[in-house]
């Protein structure tokens, strides 16, 4: 138990990200389309789901291998049941120095107003919410269930007044779809404290009929903003973090951009990640996880566990963007990825 484990290519374990639910209130395209997550689509059953106890049971074990940052996500974690008891159980935990976690939310945003007093007095640091545009029009069309724009602002806002933060804004852009939107998202959130970043659009899962014509890359898109409100890039804030930061030279702020298409990230990769069901992921792009809950449900001791999670980071290797462009779709998984909803993304 301690923080110094690393996997197969020099990488710490420093993250976890915890997905709650498979299930969303929305059908992003990019994500859970329409007409493949429908009302027959076989989404985990009840009995399947980790209990709040046994994910902060395995939290804790991961905690003691070095974890210090830990990221509820879905589908939509925001509509798993009583979600701040397991925020309030996570938040009690601390690592071998005894310094609390730091703790977080990607949320779609739409039940955020209802929900973030109650998260931020159960322990919850900051949220981070999906934004793909401010046109109402663009907008609906991309939540494809016509949600509207003004209630997930409205859950922005809430999430500020009830003192999470910094709050981030993740903007999966899509060539053709939403690149008009990102001039307005950059001017709306300038100034305001909130982090924008734009996200290129990504080839998880199997199911959203990925093209790379449609990713726009991160560098078209800092020159845009650059070319209308100057920009001057920034080091890192975290170890193996996701995003490259900009800051805007009349210092109203930064926005990031994540690149894992056209810059992969794996080299510092330090994220595992939880299935709602129990299954350990060692990468977003990965054929299988190891199941985790069979150990649980099946008796195993806190040591067992602990050295079964171990031995598995210890055998990481993985570093799926960065062989994308080398690997011939199907070893690369192909039709057998798993979905975003499914993993957290
Ligand atoms: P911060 O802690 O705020 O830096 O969050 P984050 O960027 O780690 O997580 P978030 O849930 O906001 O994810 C932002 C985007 O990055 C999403 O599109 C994720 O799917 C993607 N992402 C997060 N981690 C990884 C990763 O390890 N690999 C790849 N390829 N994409 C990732
Ligand atoms: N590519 C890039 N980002 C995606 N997200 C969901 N699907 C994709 C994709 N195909 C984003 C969501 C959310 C985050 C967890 O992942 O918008 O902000
Ligand atoms: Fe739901 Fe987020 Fe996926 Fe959109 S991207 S369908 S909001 S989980
Ligand atoms: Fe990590 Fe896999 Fe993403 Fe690379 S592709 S950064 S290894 S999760």
């Amino acid at each position: 138990s301690s923080g110094l484990l690393s996997d197969r290519l020099g990488r710490p374990l420093h993250d976890l990200r915890i997905s709650v639910t498979d299930r969303c209130n929305f059908r992003c395209s990019y994500c859970m389309p329409k007409e493949v997550f429908d009302k027959d689509y076989p989404y985990l059953p009840h009995g399947a789901l980790l209990s709040f106890e046994e994910i902060t049971r395995v939290a804790r074990l991961f905690v003691a291998h070095g974890v210090r940052k830990i990221r509820l996500t879905g589908g939509e974690p925001l509509l798993r049941k009583n979600l701040e008891v397991l925020v309030e159980q996570l938040a009690a935990l601390r690592t071998a120095d005894g310094a609390p976690l730091d703790i977080t939310l990607t949320t779609n945003g739409s039940l955020l107003a209802r929900k973030a007093k109650a998260l931020k007095a159960a322990g919850l640091q900051r949220v981070t919410v999906s934004l793909d545009g401010l046109d109402d029009v663009v907008f609906r069309r991309m939540n494809d269930v016509d949600f509207p724009v003004a209630e997930v602002l409205d859950g922005i806002a809430a999430a500020r007044e009830a003192g999470l933060g910094p709050i981030k804004v993740n903007m999966v852009v899509k060539r053709g779809t939403n690149e008009h939107e990102i001039l307005p998202m950059a001017r709306h959130f300038k100034g305001s404290g909130i982090v924008l970043r734009f996200i290129e659009y990504m080839d998880v899962g199997a199911t959203n009929g990925w093209r790379m014509d449609e990713v726009l890359p991160s560098a078209d898109i800092v020159r845009l903003i650059h070319a209308a409100m100057p920009l001057v890039q920034l080091g890192h804030s975290a170890p193996g973090e996701t995003a490259e930061r900009w800051a805007y030279a009349d210092g109203s702020g930064e926005i990031g951009v994540i690149s894992s298409v056209t810059q992969a990230f794996c080299r510092d990769c330090n994220r595992a990640r939880l299935t709602t069901e129990g299954q350990l992921y060692l990468c977003l792009f990965a054929t299988r996880g190891h199941d985790l809950r069979s150990l649980i449900r099946g008796g195993a001791s806190d040591a067992d566990l602990a050295s079964a999670i171990g031995h598995l980071w210890q055998g990481r290797d993985d570093r799926y963007s960065e062989l994308r462009g080398s690997l011939p779709p199907e070893a690369a998984g192909g039709a057998r990825r798993v979905e975003m909803s499914y993993i957290g993304g």
